[in-house]
């Protein structure tokens, strides 16, 4: 194939998740394979704009498919926000010949590629990667399976603790904006209740629904929660307008954190960054510019960058249908 892009950069930005490290191998591995430079970007865009670089070949990227987090390193950068910080960053990667980069990262990362992108006339693609599978135009982001995973081995282990001691539990677990982490832990871990921003239904309901639960003999109980949820109220005042409301209850909360960011990736992620990275390198080789890698019915897609970060990611409806059904 011959293509006018020879010098490929790769770099992680936003918060890290599960999966990364297999897409930059796949982005690294891709390049060798198509003999086209390949050029480590550290830091994100902080480490752009300061030319923190190294070249990469098939061997750099040895044992890294199963390894959580990134071994780029990721930062929010404050910098590439401004026209200044991207122009050092323009000259940084002119001055080092690198023609096109890939970026893995979430939706604010995206902004910044396609604003550099539509500046300097940049060849750049994304490929999604967070947990919170929260971008418009892939069914799947990276981490999000692993993430889920995480979450349901960790409900399982405070189940033990709840069905020994006749225990209410509220879970917190990521989704700043989003609840599709929490919906579908709570289907896979068997929760009581699921509480997400997507979908206020208000404390009389959730008091209703736990009351009931405790009249039809179960003796514990798991709510989830996601972070952004709009109740009004944290998983601590939760836990004392349960207790107050509904005495029957022994409370407690778990917030699991940024545990759900780390660990090795799935298969399912491991496959998926594999197939992206593959994506990401032959469309920037066919001249293509300012898209999301995606997978959509199975199949890897291209989506307009500037789409997938306005679009919105839907909350599966039936699923919520689902988990209602379950709670009986
Ligand atoms: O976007 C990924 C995410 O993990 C969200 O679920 C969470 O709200 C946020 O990042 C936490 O960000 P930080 O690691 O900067 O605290």
């Amino acid at each position: 194939m011959s293509s006018k892009i020879k010098k490929i950069a790769v770099l992680t930005s936003g918060g890290d998740s599960p999966g990364m490290n297999a897409a930059i191998r796949s982005v690294v591995r891709t390049c060798a394979y198509m003999k086209v430079d390949c050029i480590a970007i550290y830091r994100g865009y902080q480490g752009m704009i300061e030319g923190d670089f190294k070249s990469m070949d098939a061997r750099s990227v040895n044992n890294i498919i199963n390894k959580g987090g990134t071994i780029l390193k990721s930062a929010r950068c404050n910098d590439f926000r401004t026209p200044e910080g991207r122009k050092m960053a323009h000259d940084q990667l002119v001055k080092a010949g690198i023609d096109a980069f890939v970026v893995i990262g979430g939706d604010g990362s995206f902004t910044g590629a396609m604003i550099f992108n539509k500046e300097y006339d940049f060849p750049v693609i994304g490929i999604p990667g967070t947990i919170d599978n929260d971008i418009f135009g892939t069914t799947f982001t990276l981490g999000f399976d692993t993430a889920l995973n995480t979450v349901v081995e960790c409900i399982d282990k405070i189940r033990d603790t709840a069905s020994s001691h006749n225990r209410l539990f509220f879970v917190e677990v990521m989704g700043r904006d989003v609840g599709h982490i929490a919906l579908n832990a709570g289907v896979g871990a068997g929760a009581e209740e699921i509480l997400i921003p997507e979908e206020n239904l208000g404390l009389d309901r959730l008091l209703e629904s736990l009351k009931r639960s405790k009249e039809s003999g179960k003796s514990s109980s798991i709510v989830i929660v996601a972070e952004g949820d709009k109740s009004g109220k944290n998983v601590f005042e939760l836990k004392e307008y349960v207790e107050e409301h509904l005495p029957i209850y022994d409370v407690r909360v778990s917030v699991l954190g940024h545990m759900q960011r780390g660990g090795a990736p799935s298969c399912f992620d491991r496959v998926l960054a594999s197939r992206m990275g593959v994506k990401a390198v032959e469309a920037l080789l066919e001249g293509k510019t300012s898209l999301m890698v995606g997978i959509q019915d199975n199949k890897i897609t291209l989506t307009p960058i500037e789409k997938a970060i306005k679009g919105h990611t839907k909350i599966d409806k039936e699923l919520i249908r689902v988990s209602e059904i379950m709670t009986t």
